[in-house]
């Protein structure tokens, strides 16, 4: 049976999950909705989809979809996944999951009772270089994973935990099996964020037209614990691009270190027999793969590592044989959990373990006191 798929927001990230339902096997684009008619239109005619809709709630009732892509900003993700749930449609979420944990355990709950999937799309850990990365420390080529560190693209933190930082916490609870606390440090122009620090994510970073509600600091730095007593590293920071995207992950084993970095449109996999590198100590680098090789292709095509279609193919595979898709359940919730966690542990002082008791915004709970 080909599955009928169809997406909620025609910008920018839903040219991915369109290209990703048209080269999959299995699978058909056949509804779209914008409030935008334009974006609608110039995503439709890109696939020559038929099924255009201004209402999410009217495309559910007519099409009988089995999957929805939810790409519109993170204040609509709750609404949409609960009217797909009321549908009996599976969700694959853009990242961030919800504003909050409140809003994602609705989520998560309308889907589980109406038998659907809700997963989020996070795609990196599914691509073939995070894989063999994986591989490589499986088989000990590193020696024993110590740890794994992050740094952002250079937006104010607050933002840029919402935007990034969600990806990185996937990075890390993919290669680190499991995150169980976040402890974390955040500072807005040279001094500990404060309750009056607070604001929606567009007044943070007016730059960039993305809502990620509340949000708050410039600076931060997250430190996570994994069960095995690995940890994770986060750093996230204002800076210029001249020294470009130093995307990771990095990862430090006890004989090795991993870094999968972008280039040219194509991640690669370096490696490194040393586990450190100083700056008086710097050893060489090797290059293992690059992501356009055979190996790394989908029905003939090279798909950046950023390119949805991995996720996306995750959640097609997962509908079409029934099983869980690998980033639904309660997984689903973890990149979002920690985002939680960092401000908790900021205002608290102290370390907090996930899953997080109080599900309510760690921001909008204190806006809301004063
Ligand atoms: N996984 C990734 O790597 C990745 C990359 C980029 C963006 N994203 C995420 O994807 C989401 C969307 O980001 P974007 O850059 O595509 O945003 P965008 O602003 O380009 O597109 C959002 C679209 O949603 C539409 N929209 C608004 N209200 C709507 C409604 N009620 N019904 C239907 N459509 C509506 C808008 O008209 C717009 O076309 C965000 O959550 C973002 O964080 C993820």
């Amino acid at each position: 049976m080909t599955l009928r798929a169809g997406i909620v927001g025609c910008g920018g990230i839903s040219r991915s999950h369109a290209a990703a339902y048209a080269h999959l096997d299995g699978v058909e684009l056949v509804a779209l909705c914008d409030i935008n008619r334009a974006a609608l239109d110039e995503r439709a005619n890109e696939h020559g989809v038929a099924g255009r809709y201004g209402e999410y709630e009217e495309m559910f009732e007519r099409e009988r979809l089995d999957i929805v892509s939810v790409c519109t900003h993170a204040p609509l993700h709750t609404p949409v996944t609960l009217a797909a749930a009321r549908a009996a449609v599976h969700v694959l979420c853009e990242k961030p999951l919800a504003l909050d944990l409140e809003h994602a355990d609705r989520m998560r709950a309308a889907c589980e009772s109406a038998g659907v999937q809700l997963a989020v799309s996070h795609q990196f850990r599914f691509t073939p270089l995070f894989r063999q990365a994986k591989e490589w420390i499986a088989a000990g080529r590193i020696g024993e994973l110590r740890a794994i560190r992050e740094v952002g693209k250079g937006r104010p933190a607050g933002f840029e935990l919402m935007e990034m930082g969600v990806h990185y916490f996937d990075e890390m609870e993919f290669f680190l099996d499991g995150i169980e606390w976040v402890h974390a440090q955040v500072s807005y122009e040279g001094r500990a964020v404060g309750v009056e620090d607070i604001m929606p994510s567009r007044q943070l970073c007016p730059t960039d037209r993305r809502d990620n509600g509340l949000v708050a600091g410039d600076t931060m730095l997250v430190h996570l614990g994994a069960p095995h007593g690995a940890y994770g590293l986060m750093e996230l920071y204002v800076r210029g691009s001249v020294h470009d995207w130093l995307m990771g992950p990095h990862l430090l084993g006890s004989e090795g270190q991993l870094m999968i970095k972008p280039h040219g449109g194509m991640d690669e996999l370096w490696y490194c027999p040393s586990d450190v590198s100083f700056a008086a100590h710097t050893p060489p680098w090797e290059l293992v793969a690059r992501a356009d090789q055979s190996d790394c292709q989908i029905n003939g095509t090279a798909w950046p590592t950023r390119h949805s279609i991995w996720s996306v193919r995750d959640m097609v595979e997962a509908v079409r044989t029934g099983r869980k898709p690998e980033l639904g359940g309660a997984r689903a919730l973890t990149s979002l959990e920690c985002v939680s966690a960092v401000y908790e542990s900021h205002f608290t002082g102290a370390r907090v373990v996930l899953p997080m008791e109080d599900r309510r915004h760690p921001l909008g709970k204190r806006v809301v006191r004063t």
